[in-house]
């Protein structure tokens, strides 16, 4: 943990100057106006602020990436989170869900039309075993991939031009189960164009806390392991695929991604995960986690050592990755991470990242979790867009596509020195224009004003404009609201196709004079620049591949005999890769002893069995014979992430 010393200073440097009014510290009761108001607050009663388009410190980041924002999505989750729903690949239905394709393409054209990247990853890669494995399973291998899974990929790629991330297993030192997965699953399924970076493992420093790996297990035994994976991964496929790793859980980041960036030069793309707050474990607890103290977080300097992380990766030629995240752990918090202060959180720790030097972050849990940007909404059996994905929405929209720089904005002079208040960020974009972003974080509205804005040059002479977006949401509990949240005035509520309803809204103002009232609890972006709306179209990403199977042996795409032949064979190997008898009364033991600790209940997981047996395909009438009786296959439905 980090000391939290400098933000106590800060706060209370910030309480003694009083130049800010003392932060409402309850949320509004249900009586409350709505938070919400366009109209400036009568003169006088609320104070003004000066915000500058100064970066503080003369920093600014790095130009980020074209999507800056994308998804994480569990092996688990292929079927639900981007085909027609949960038990689509047994039904043999690789279309791509209609509302999620629309979600992607909002995503897309946010960013100017650079492709959302999708990475399938977290705890289910090191769970999975490729449905024609011929190698031993290993006990923690509950999760078994079938090529219409695969396909369903292929199908979101040609459908909204993404492309992933796919992670392959290492639950097995032995790299031959990457390999089998990659040459026998994935490249008889995807084209490689569509493929962004292999993804080498997952959460290497929660091995030995999951029983993954001996005790004794350290940074150097990864390493090599890592080392010889790459190894195996590359003299199997050939060279024509980028990297990504090490996808640190966190125990390990700070001390071991520079030693990891240093020693694997092949690796492009260098991954590390982070959830708000203190994440999961036996330290923490995602149910201690409510909408105020999500609002603390980050804390201004908590990212502090991301500094050095980021330094070395641009020496290397490495891009930095914030591979997974959320607004908390663990399938995130109910009453937090599904509604709009996650949108708030969302915005806010998107710019700190993209500030530390990250190019580009995945969010986490697509799918059945609370911190899901969209989800099945049960009651109307319909994917609908949650607060965080609005959240995303606004991000693609603040940065406006690639080669922005983000900068953290003085305010009155100082930044973000009340914590839970008032945060203000500034954007430098590559046509030259500028934007600055303030994030209110309590209940009262802010009036801003800006200082020394930049000369932005427009065709012909003319004067550079004033143009504001916001993010807002209608509701007398804004911060606990699920509905009601606009972006640029348009909604996803109700949205059948993932499209937003509504047009586009932005107030013009005359950026050197103009008055800004931010409501609490809402983001207003000042954007100076020459021309109104949403960012037009910057990048036309080529046609995706079609999958092509190749006619010859040992080339991507081969699909030789067919990929449902294979029955995994031979005996089951423990952490160490040592072969032992069937263990299927022990591993259902630890399983449910693990759930019973992760959520709390039997009742709980026995709830979730029983309704994933309802939605799910019985396993003895799955397509492929391996599924047949399998005790595994009910546990289809869910990984907790
Ligand atoms: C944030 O809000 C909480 C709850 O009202 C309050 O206890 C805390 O002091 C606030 N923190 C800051 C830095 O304003
Ligand atoms: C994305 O932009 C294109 C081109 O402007 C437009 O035709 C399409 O309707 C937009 N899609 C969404 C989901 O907004
Ligand atoms: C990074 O790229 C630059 C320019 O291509 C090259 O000169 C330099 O040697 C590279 N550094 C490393 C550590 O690979
Ligand atoms: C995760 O959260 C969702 C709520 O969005 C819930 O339906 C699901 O059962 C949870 N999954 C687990 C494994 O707890
Ligand atoms: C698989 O294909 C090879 C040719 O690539 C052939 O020799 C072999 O007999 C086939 N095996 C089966 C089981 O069909």
């Amino acid at each position: 943990m980090l000391s939290r010393t400098p933000w106590l200073i800060l706060l209370l440097l910030n309480i003694a100057s009083a130049q800010i009014p003392t932060p409402n510290p309850a949320i509004p009761s249900p009586a409350a106006p709505p938070a919400t108001s366009s109209a400036p607050p009568p003169a006088g009663s609320v104070q003004q602020h000066l915000v500058s388009f100064t970066p503080r410190l003369g920093r600014t980041s790095a130009p980020l990436g074209g999507s800056w924002l994308g998804l994480s999505i569990e092996w688990t989750h292929v079927d639900d989170a981007l085909g027609t729903g949960v038990g689509a690949s047994q039904r043999k239905d690789i279309r791509t869900g209609p509302i999620i394709a629309g979600l992607l393409e909002s995503l897309r054209n946010s960013s100017g039309g650079w492709p959302v990247h999708i990475r399938i990853g977290g705890n289910s890669a090191t769970r999975l075993w490729w449905q024609g494995s011929t190698l031993p399973r290993n006990p923690q291998s509950l999760w078994m991939v079938i090529p219409e899974e695969l396909a369903i990929l292929q199908q979101v790629a040609v459908d909204t031009f993404s492309k992933f991330v796919i992670t392959v297993p290492m639950l097995n030192p032995d790299p031959a189960y990457a390999v089998e997965f990659l040459t026998q699953g994935i490249l008889r399924n995807i084209a490689p164009e569509n493929i962004f970076a292999i993804e080498i493992g997952n959460e290497p420093d929660h091995y030995v806390k999951n029983q993954r790996r001996p005790p004794t297990y350290a940074f150097p035994e990864f390493n090599a392991e890592y080392t010889n994976a790459y190894n195996a991964i590359t003299a199997a496929i050939g060279n024509g695929f980028e990297y990504q790793g090490p996808a640190y859980a966190y125990p390990w980041t700070e001390e071991y991604f520079v030693p990891f960036i240093q020693t694997q030069k092949g690796t492009k793309y260098v991954a590390f995960h982070k959830y708000g707050q203190q994440g999961c474990s036996v330290y923490t607890n995602p149910n201690a986690v409510t909408p105020l103290t999500l609002m603390q977080d980050p804390e201004p300097e908590e990212y502090e050592w991301l500094d050095a992380i980021a330094q070395t990766s641009r020496a290397f030629n490495k891009t930095l990755v914030w591979g997974e995240g959320g607004s908390s752990s663990c399938n995130g918090t109910a009453g937090v991470s599904d509604t709009y202060v996650s949108a708030l959180w969302t915005v806010d720790m998107a710019l700190e990242m993209a500030y530390r030097g990250i190019q580009y972050g995945s969010i986490s849990g697509a799918g059945q979790t609370y911190y899901a940007p969209y989800a099945v909404d049960e009651s109307i059996g319909r994917v609908t867009a949650r607060p965080t994905f609005y959240g995303m929405v606004m991000v693609q929209r603040i940065l406006r596509g690639a080669n922005s720089r983000v900068f953290r904005a003085p305010m009155d002079g100082g930044w973000a020195t009340v914590g839970n208040s008032t945060k203000t960020w500034g954007v430098l974009h590559s046509d030259g224009s500028a934007s600055l972003v303030i994030i209110t974080k309590e209940a009262g509205a802010v009036s801003i004003k800006t200082a020394n804005v930049p000369p932005v040059s427009c065709p012909n002479g003319a004067a550079a404009k004033g143009f504001v977006s916001r993010m807002s949401v209608l509701s007398s509990t804004p911060l606990t609201a699920t509905t009601g949240i606009t972006v640029n005035g348009q909604t996803w509520d109700g949205s059948l196709d993932g499209r937003a309803i509504g047009d586009y809204v932005e107030e013009s103002i005359d950026p050197k004079t103009g008055i800004i009232n931010v409501p609490g609890y809402s983001i207003a972006v000042l954007r100076v620049g020459c021309d109104a709306g949403m960012i037009g179209v910057q990048y036309t990403p080529p046609v995706p591949a079609p999958f092509i199977p190749a006619t010859e042996p040992g080339k991507p795409g081969w699909t030789g005999n067919g990929t449902s032949a294979g029955i995994p064979g031979g005996a089951e190997t423990d952490a160490n890769g040592n072969v032992h008898g069937p263990r299927v009364g022990a591993l259902v033991g630890i399983g449910i002893a693990a759930a019973v600790v992760l959520l709390g209940g039997i009742l709980t997981v026995l709830g979730i069995r029983r309704r994933r047996r309802a939605t799910l395909v019985d396993s003895n009438s799955h397509p492929h014979p391996y599924a047949r009786n399998s005790a595994y296959i009910g546990k289809r439905g869910g990984e907790m992430v």
